[in-house]
């Protein structure tokens, strides 16, 4: 849950970025918790994380996630790189860039090919082509039998996903206002558990 200099760190990312941020407050925490259940939290070994922000969805995760696995999470605002730098926990790499350069950041610290991969960056204010960049990136990087989803107020990722990864399942959580909803797809591939003993590497 964050305190009152996060919320006052987030405030200014969005006066300095209010497309890339689209929001005034991070999420609650009851959204944070909320994320981790629909990700499947505990059973996940490599997770991505796109527009952590402030950090509160990313310790929330962190919380549910095993021991043995590893939270990449990029951000593409300096500001917000500096104050995830500061969360002491070894399972996570913190990645300043853009969710479109996914594969070379995969690459750049040796991680995986990512069973999970989550998301808060608003594509509802992004131009078309960036977004569709960034969902082809996460479809192609994304391991077989992996799950993406991202978590928006509004509608725009479900029309641009569907052209690519094909219809998701959709969950609501009304009792946040407006209403959050949860858009997650998943690759078909290897079933089961989504831990592997294997490692494929990151495209
Ligand atoms: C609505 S905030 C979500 C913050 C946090 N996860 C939460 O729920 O409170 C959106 C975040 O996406 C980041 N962002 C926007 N475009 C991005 C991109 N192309 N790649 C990575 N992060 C991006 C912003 O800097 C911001 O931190």
């Amino acid at each position: 849950m964050a305190d009152m200099g996060e919320r006052l760190a987030f405030l200014r990312g969005f006066l300095s970025r209010p497309r890339e941020v689209a929001s005034l407050v991070p999420s609650s925490r009851f959204l944070e918790r909320r994320i981790g259940r629909v990700i499947d939290a505990g059973q996940a070994q490599t997770v991505v994380e796109l527009g952590p922000g402030t950090g509160g969805t990313t310790r929330a995760v962190l919380a549910e996630m095993p021991a043995d696995a590893q939270l990449l999470a990029v951000d593409t605002n300096p500001e917000f790189v500096r104050r995830l730098q500061a969360i002491r926990d070894p399972r996570l790499i913190v990645a300043e860039g853009s969710a479109e350069d996914l594969a070379a950041i995969l690459r750049a610290h040796d991680l995986p090919r990512p069973d999970v991969i989550f998301s808060g960056i608003p594509f509802s204010t992004m131009p078309e082509e960036t977004a569709h960049q960034i969902l082809a990136e996460v479809w192609r990087v994304l391991a077989p039998g992996g799950r993406f989803m991202a978590y928006q107020f509004r509608d725009a990722v479900l029309r641009r996903g569907r052209a690519i990864m094909g219809e998701p399942l959709v969950e609501c959580e009304w009792v946040n206002l407006p209403p959050m909803h949860f858009y997650s797809w998943d690759k078909s591939g290897r079933s089961g558990s989504r831990r592997t003993t294997g490692r494929a590497t990151a495209p």
